[in-house]
């Protein structure tokens, strides 16, 4: 036979032979051992076209066309092929899948005892018209005590274990540094509330070297004691409960004259001092009363600081500890739980 019609043939039953070949294979792996076989670089297609230059110049047009045509078709073979085996495999597995079983339900995370505290206390305040302001955690010495009236040396830095960063920066001890901050920048009638992160050098059971605050503060011509006191009994009275009594225990800041410290009747034991099985009630240690905030007037020699005129505008201000509160709130008898993280705790809170 002629070279010619001798290719010619054994290309046309190439096709033949690859889709038997392909009826055998079930799977990919094997389609693919049949592709190598046929269609790879030493396959048999390659074998055939290897005799190709041996034709004469009239024949291998012809030929080569012809060859194309069958590595065209056997590419189509192989795609239908592929395409045939995934199509079974996946109603392999929807004949399995139970469209009637229950889906799984992603996990969602919960807003943390602290988070969810700051934002309804600052909620209350945005309603009574404070603004939210926010400043630095690493605070110079300035903001957090010279401004405050707490010059170099004075006794009262002793209160607040200061955790410092050098000489004149430190780890801001208290929210306090927000007043001079805001006040620095806006003229009365100033009221605003600062939450933010605390640091101090403190650890033991009901003290952690990290925990939060929220500073409020209100300057005006003529506000009173009489306002901050009306203030912070309306917020108690909110964000714990309209029968909870608020007592203003005189007190000292070196930045507020007169000062005081806020307690509100025990949550736990509704002032009585008596937990609900009888004993002493230990979140009150039996006073009926529990420490919320200190606060107070602001002091003049701060307004001197910032540059406000202390015979025109008087002022009030807070700084409350938001741990505190959130543990009032919900019950939560140990402080150490709030930053151990343990999704047990943190999962009741949604
Ligand atoms: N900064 C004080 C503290 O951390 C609290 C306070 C704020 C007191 C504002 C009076 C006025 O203890």
């Amino acid at each position: 036979m002629a070279l010619a019609a001798e290719i010619s043939k054994n290309l046309k039953s190439l096709i033949q032979e690859f889709e038997k070949a392909l009826d055998q294979a079930s799977s990919l792996q094997e389609a693919e051992e049949a592709r190598v076989d046929f269609l790879g670089r030493k396959g048999r297609l390659a074998v055939i076209m290897s005799q190709l230059p041996l034709l004469s110049p009239e024949d291998k047009p012809l030929i080569g066309r012809l060859a194309n045509e069958v590595k065209d078709s056997l590419n189509q073979i192989l795609n239908d092929k592929i395409r045939n085996i995934q199509h079974k495999a996946q109603e392999e597995r929807l004949a399995v899948f139970d469209p009637s079983m229950p889906g799984r339900t992603p996990d969602t995370g919960t807003v943390h005892p602290v988070t969810r505290v700051i934002n309804d206390i600052c909620a209350i305040f945005v309603r009574l018209g404070f603004d939210i302001v926010t400043g630095p955690e690493v605070e110079t010495d300035f903001y957090n005590f010279e401004a405050l009236n707490l010059p170099p040396g004075h006794p009262a830095r002793d209160m607040q274990d200061t955790l410092y960063i050098s000489e004149s920066i430190v780890l801001r001890t208290h929210t306090s540094p927000l007043q001079v901050r805001t006040m620095l920048k806006r003229q009365p009638p100033v009221a605003a509330i600062a939450p933010g992160k605390v640091y101090r050098r403190d650890s033991d059971l009901t003290h952690t070297p990290m925990f939060h605050q929220i500073e409020g503060f209100l300057v005006d011509t003529q506000v009173s004691m009489a306002d901050l006191r009306g203030t912070l009994t309306a917020f108690a009275h909110e964000i714990f409960d309209p029968g909870v009594k608020v007592r203003f225990r005189p007190s000292f800041f070196p930045f507020t004259e007169p000062s005081a410290e806020v307690d509100i009747s025990c949550v736990m034991c509704k002032g009585g001092g008596v937990s609900s099985d009888g004993g002493p009630c230990r979140v009150c240690k039996e006073t009926g009363w529990v420490e919320i905030l200190g606060c107070g007037m602001i002091d003049p020699a701060v307004f001197q600081k910032v540059g406000y005129d202390p015979e025109k505008y008087t002022g009030f201000a807070f700084g409350l500890g938001v741990e505190r509160v959130s543990m009032l709130k919900y019950g939560i008898g140990d402080l150490r739980m709030f930053f151990e993280n343990d999704l047990r705790f943190l999962s009741q809170f949604v």
